[in-house]
């Protein structure tokens, strides 16, 4: 009898995905609008730029935005803790998680944040461990039963350290086991993070807005739409 192997690409619909990463509703909004995005994931930092006096606003009002964020997109919303003890990331995240049925709860890749995403795991809740710097991370992230993994390549390429080397690792090694893991490629800097992200099969890349409109332009593109107007000018209308 043939043993019978699977991979993530078995039960997932071939296709590369793009979310968005930002908390910033214009932003989310025009990338949706491209008709090409598939989720978005946010940060505490990326949440502090969109908040105007801090001093004024509230975990509700975090709760709130979130809760804005899934009415724009219909897909995966990645919302993150803000507390270090298991116990208290399950409280957070619990309540994060009824927001929306697509919110994923992004937990630090530390051993608390394990824990707490074994727990999600256990109770159907989508979990992201975040802050994946090394395959063995990656690794426990999937054991744990964690939804998605975010290496975080910028920030490995920022201390001379091949970030996309790491991804190459996770997903090996993920497809070696047939762990369902998804990877989202996080940290992503320039449109070449985005293109090697897809030469080697990962899942998803987040990409903050600016680089997602710098993978519509190319120099030649406009060049050649100038002359293709020019030309296309001389006939009567
Ligand atoms: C996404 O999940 C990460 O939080 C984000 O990509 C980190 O990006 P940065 O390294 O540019 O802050």
């Amino acid at each position: 009898m043939p043993c019978l192997i699977v991979n993530r690409s078995t039960y997932e619909e071939i296709t590369m995905k793009f979310f968005i990463d930002s908390a910033n509703l214009d932003e989310i909004q025009s990338a949706r609008d491209l008709g090409v995005l598939d989720g978005v994931t946010t940060n505490p930092s990326l949440i502090a730029k969109i908040v105007g006096d801090p001093s004024k606003f509230t975990y509700q009002d975090f709760k709130d935005h979130i809760a804005r964020i899934c009415e724009i997109v219909d897909g995966p919303v990645s919302a993150e803790v803000t507390c270090l003890e298991t116990e208290e990331m399950i409280v957070e995240g619990e309540d994060l998680a009824a927001i929306h049925e697509n919110v994923v709860i992004k937990c630090p890749l530390t051993i608390n944040g394990l824990k707490a995403i074994r727990h999600f795991s256990e109770q159907g809740i989508r979990t992201n461990a975040t802050l994946v710097f090394s395959p063995n991370q990656a690794l426990l992230a999937a054991k744990a039963g964690a939804s998605y993994v975010s290496p975080f390549i910028g920030r490995l390429d920022d201390i001379s350290t091949d970030g996309m080397a790491l991804v190459e690792q996770i997903v090996t090694i993920y497809d070696n086991y047939g762990y369902m893991t998804e990877v989202i490629v996080a940290s992503v800097r320039h449109p070449q993070h985005v293109v090697d992200s897809a030469m080697l099969g990962a899942d998803i890349a987040t990409i903050p807005y600016s680089i997602i409109r710098q993978l519509v332009n190319h120099p030649l593109t406009d060049l050649g739409l100038k002359k293709f107007m020019e030309d296309a000018a001389v006939m009567k209308k």
